[in-house]
């Protein structure tokens, strides 16, 4: 697939098959998604591997699809405010270069915000000056969903005089 291609077709995926993905491929991935922009070069962007034991308390509705593998990635928030804000961005930029790297590889994800209540942020270790940017799933999809409808992008363009 070309990089158009792998962009347009990419999917949040919520149903998985139980094959693992292999870790060399993982670590790939995240070699890639580590090209990510940042400024200053705070490569603020961390990644814990969840465990069967840490996975089993959080708390969620689908079982995560049965996805065999789940991730969270954190972002340190830096000395400034604006620096944490950056490095939010630049951990979500992180993100989705992961997520490319392996839909083109035919390895699909799901990016959830479930991380965000403080009960799961401390059920994750996450420490007290990171963000928790996503909880992602990694696995191959048992289904794609369609497409979801999108605004046209003409009526997000705005010319400035
Ligand atoms: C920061 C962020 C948080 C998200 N959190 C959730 C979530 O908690 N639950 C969920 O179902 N999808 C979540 N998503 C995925 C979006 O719902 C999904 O990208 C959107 O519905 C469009 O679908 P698509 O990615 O398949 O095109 C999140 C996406 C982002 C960028």
């Amino acid at each position: 697939m070309d990089i158009l291609d792998v962009i347009k077709s990419r999917r949040n995926i919520k149903k998985f098959k139980s094959d693992s993905v292999q870790l060399d491929l993982i670590y790939s991935w995240l070699e890639a998604a580590k090209m990510a922009p940042n400024h200053r070069m705070t490569e603020p962007w961390e990644v814990y591997f969840v465990g069967p034991e840490t996975r089993a308390k959080l708390k969620h509705k689908t079982d995560f699809g049965n996805v065999p593998l789940l991730i969270a990635v954190l972002s340190k928030h830096g000395s400034t405010a604006i620096e944490k804000e950056e490095n939010a961005l630049a951990t979500a930029c992180f993100i989705q270069n992961f997520n490319l790297a392996a839909w083109a590889e035919g390895v699909g994800t799901f990016w959830s915000s479930i991380g965000i209540t403080a009960k799961n942020r401390e059920i994750l270790s996450v420490p007290d000056d990171y963000n928790l940017v996503g909880v992602l799933g990694i696995g191959y999809p048992e289904m794609i969903p369609d497409p979801k409808p999108r605004t046209s992008i003409k009526n997000k363009i705005k010319n400035l005089p």
